[in-house]
């Protein structure tokens, strides 16, 4: 995969309605090359032809759509997404370790000769998911902790690069999986920035000092007045450690 232990900068969440929004965005970043994440929205409404464009324009993309099917499905997906030769993308690990393999293989055989695979990581339990409703809907008898884990570990085995997670597992999984599993955590705002809808926020440093291998920042860099300072100021943060 390439070389995501290497990455220092704050993924940048395109959480935009359409294409035009999110290129006006861009323009704020003239001689900038990023590392963003199109999620379900962004990518239902402008498609495979808009990741060409960010890639063409040099950036780094997270395609964030969560694959959860049976195992053939998701393996013929992951092979056309390979073809867009995005950069990172993810799966839910409650697919199962099955799905997760034929995801990666669908990414193995669908990357170009000599192309690098994208990293692929898993979501665990969704940070939307409070340990009541896991143990009432999901029939999970465990704490969310060791939920969360599971997953990571069974993603670990699958083979897959790392999981989504929130900052405070990032340390717990860590340990167990090894610093080379990536935690890639949202729930980012430094000092000042609106929490928004996030109750469990925490700040780039701080996310470092956790445990996070890769932060991913949306509202407080996409709704700022100046996009390219809080960027640079949220990135300055972050490789500080504080
Ligand atoms: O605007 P904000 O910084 O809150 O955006 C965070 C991004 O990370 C959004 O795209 C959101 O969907 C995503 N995300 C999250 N929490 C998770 C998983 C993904 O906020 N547990």
């Amino acid at each position: 995969m390439a070389n995501m232990l290497e990455e220092k900068r704050p993924i940048i969440a395109l959480d935009f309605p359409g294409q035009e929004e999110a290129a006006a965005f861009l323009r704020h970043f003239p001689e900038e090359k990023l590392f963003v994440k199109v999620g379900m929205e962004l990518f239902y409404q402008a498609g495979a032809d808009f990741i060409r464009q960010l890639k063409d324009a040099g950036h780094s993309v997270f395609l964030d759509l969560k694959l959860h099917d049976i195992p053939n499905t998701v393996y013929r997906a992951m092979k056309v997404l390979a073809k867009l030769e995005v950069d990172m993308v993810n799966v839910h690990a409650a697919g199962g370790s099955e799905m997760m393999e034929a995801a990666l293989q669908g990414l193995e055989e669908g990357r170009g000769a000599g192309r690098i695979r994208p990293a692929i990581i898993a979501v665990t339990q969704l940070t939307s998911t409070s340990e009541k409703q896991m143990k009432s809907e999901q029939l999970i008898d465990r704490s969310l902790n060791e939920s969360v884990l599971h997953y990571a570990m069974l993603s670990k085995k699958a083979g897959l690069d790392g999981v989504v997670c929130s900052a405070r597992e990032a340390g717990m999984i860590a340990k167990e999986a090894g610093e080379q599993f990536l935690r890639v955590t949202p729930g980012i705002r430094s000092a000042g920035n609106a929490a928004d809808d996030q109750t469990r926020i925490v700040a780039p440093g701080e996310a470092k000092k956790a445990g996070s291998s890769l932060i991913v920042v949306g509202r407080p860099i996409t709704r700022a007045k100046e996009p390219d300072l809080v960027y640079q100021k949220i990135l300055r943060e972050w490789e500080m450690g504080r």
